[in-house]
């Protein structure tokens, strides 16, 4: 099945065409440049860059491709920046009435949990741990398609990938700060305590903890004592996969899933990655490409929701 696929949710204007879970070609332009000098993503600015981007990709994709041949076009419709979106699905829809082709809307989580696809058969029931920038997600997945699929818990505060940037941001490491904790925790064998108390629900809480860090930098500061940054980032580190694991535990130990499916940014945190593994002799973790935001995983999420309707 060959699939024109945008994801335009956030910050990443992606344009890829897939035929069976092959890549026949790939556009992803981050916007991160445009925003940095802000702190953060402005959503009208990110509508605006999506909206000037789209036309030259397509016509990237034309310049290679006859994409009258294509089944469907498929867009990210939920969750993200509603101006960003937007500009998706009214390029999603422009395609698709000049081709002439369906156009399908797929979630974006439904995206981070199928991503695994592209290297992994999952067996169902499974249970999804999907960790971005914006979402700490627990989902029981019975099949491919929406109505098979149910969120259990997530995050009542930060998200996971926030928390590592605000805490990058205290420790005046850089963004995105996931990368370079999770390199600067792996230098050191003793982390500061900062651990979380499991409250043996499936939600998340993430708020405790960043305070928890900001507080100990500050109290240094004050003091004018140096802080050892890799401690602090292996201490952080360990307390938030400790707490994600224990929670996945809780989850598997309910819902005795066949298999279990790591996903989204986060899931490139090597921790993670080789703590989840342990969880489960069917534990499925995307490769490092399929972890972040991308056009790839809607396109794959689309193939496998149409073939199983
Ligand atoms: O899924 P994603 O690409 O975008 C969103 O939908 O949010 O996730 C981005 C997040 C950022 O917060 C980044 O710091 C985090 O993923 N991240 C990591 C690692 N690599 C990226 N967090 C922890 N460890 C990593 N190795
Ligand atoms: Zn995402």
């Amino acid at each position: 099945m060959k699939i024109l696929a945008i994801e335009s949710s956030h910050d990443d204007t992606s344009v890829v065409l897939y035929e069976n879970k092959v890549i026949l070609k790939e556009i992803s332009l981050s916007q991160t440049d445009f925003h940095k000098k802000f702190g953060g993503t402005v959503p009208e600015y990110s509508a605006r860059i999506h909206f000037e981007r789209f036309t030259p990709i397509l016509e990237e994709f034309m310049k290679e491709f006859d994409l009258t041949t294509i089944d469907h076009v498929a867009y990210t419709y939920k969750p993200g920046l509603v101006g960003s979106l937007h500009m998706g699905k009214l390029f999603a829809h422009a395609i698709g009435f000049a081709l002439n082709k369906e156009v399908r809307k797929i979630n974006h989580m439904h995206g981070h949990i199928f991503a695994v696809c592209f290297n992994h058969e999952i067996t169902f029931p499974a249970l999804a741990l999907i960790v971005s920038g914006g979402h700490t997600q627990l989902w029981d997945v019975k099949g491919y398609t929406e109505d098979k699929i149910t969120l259990i818990g997530e995050t009542k505060d930060d998200a996971v990938g926030e928390v590592y940037d605000k805490v990058a941001r205290v420790l005046e490491l850089g963004f995105p700060g996931g990368p370079v904790i999770d390199k600067l925790s792996r230098t050191t064998e003793d982390g500061i305590d900062f651990h979380i108390n499991d409250d043996q629900s499936f939600n998340f809480s993430f708020s405790g903890l960043k305070t928890k860090v900001i507080n100990y930098v500050h109290n240094a500061d004050q003091k004018g004592t140096v802080i050892d940054k890799a401690k602090v980032a292996k201490g952080f580190q360990d307390a938030v996969v400790n707490n994600l694991i224990s929670k996945t535990t809780n989850a598997i130990n309910e819902y005795s899933p066949e298999s279990i499916i790591l996903g989204g940014g986060v899931s490139a945190n090597s921790l993670l990655r080789s703590e989840f593994a342990k969880l489960h002799q069917k534990a499925l973790i995307p490769e490092m490409k399929y972890t972040t935001d991308n056009a790839m995983m809607i396109a794959i999420t689309s193939h496998l929701q149409k073939e199983n309707e």
